[in-house]
């Protein structure tokens, strides 16, 4: 076949065999300048067990490096000495089509990074909307297709889910946590096809940890999403699900490693990234990781 007569290959999308195609990302991360773990607001973060900030640095980097790699744009938000949780961006907000839906943290000791992004999406051409109720963002709220799924029971309010909708007018799908473990939304549900994109909003599609919700929530996701991967315990307990995907790619933990056979049968593409430090702040990929749709 000449190469004339075949249309360039677009740069931003590649189409391997297995049909999957990868999507353009722009992501907001904070580096863990000053990563510690100096409170216990979830059953993961132990205080006298010591951190490593530097180590939480690299292995940081590696995530930051991986998005690049892959042809993802990443903006960097100044960390802020006291603030050691702020690496986690997902929680920052959660933006679709440049506006900003800004957190409002439960616990005292997040408070402050509130304001703190809702700065940066101020000055980086995002409409802000100011939360009036308490959520923390995309680490509870995930877009699938056109609808966001929104995680209460443990940070964000079913309140916030009334507001949620009403920022964004899309349909919102309320879903209880009842595990302390994966007490946001992001450790118990991965969205592997995260925006309407070519092949459309039915092409959506997520992994899910089961024992996470309750049984009504459980019904609402088996009935949504029949073909959703459901990830073994064994995965959902080493954060596994706490990824990243860009349609083909999927970053995830290496000791998640069902889940990592389970995308290859799919045709994902996994890529291990792991944050084991972050993980004793009870964070992982996704924390890290915030969607800033434009
Ligand atoms: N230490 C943080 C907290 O408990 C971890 C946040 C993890 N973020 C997430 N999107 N799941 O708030």
């Amino acid at each position: 076949m000449s190469t004339h007569d075949t249309a360039p290959a677009p740069t931003t999308a590649t189409a391997p065999a297995s049909g999957r195609i990868q999507q353009h990302r722009r992501y907001l991360m904070c580096r863990p300048d000053y990563f510690t773990v100096s409170y216990t607001i979830n059953p993961w973060m132990q205080p006298a067990n010591p951190t490593d900030t530097a180590l939480a640095v690299r292995q940081w980097q590696t995530l930051y490096d991986t998005y690049l790699a892959l042809g993802h744009e990443v903006y960097l938000i100044d960390p802020i000495e006291g603030l050691p949780d702020m690496v986690y961006t997902a929680n920052g907000g959660f933006i679709i089509d440049g506006v900003a839906y800004g957190a409002k943290f439960r616990y005292p000791e997040r408070v402050p990074e509130g304001p703190a992004f809702m700065e940066w999406f101020r000055r980086n051409g995002f409409e802000v909307a100011e939360p009036v109720e308490v959520n923390e963002g995309e680490g509870d709220f995930l877009l699938v297709g056109d609808t966001i799924l929104a995680g209460t029971g443990f940070r964000s309010t079913g309140d916030s889910h009334r507001e949620l909708a009403d920022v964004f007018g899309k349909e919102v799908v309320s879903l209880n946590l009842v595990d302390p473990r994966f007490y946001h939304l992001d450790t118990a549900i991965s969205v592997l096809d995260p925006v309407e994109g070519p092949g459309g909003v039915d092409k959506a599609n997520i992994a899910y940890l089961e024992g996470a919700f309750d049984e009504r929530s459980q019904a609402i996701l088996a009935e949504r999403y029949p073909d959703a991967i459901k990830v073994a315990d064994a995965d959902g307990a080493v954060f596994g699900l706490n990824s990243a995907s860009d349609g083909l790619n999927v970053i995830i933990s290496p000791r998640a490693q069902g889940f990592e056979a389970q995308l290859r049968e799919r045709g994902y593409n996994p890529v291990l990234v792991d944050l084991s430090e972050l993980l004793l702040g009870g964070g992982g990929i996704k924390c890290c990781t915030l969607e800033l749709r434009r």
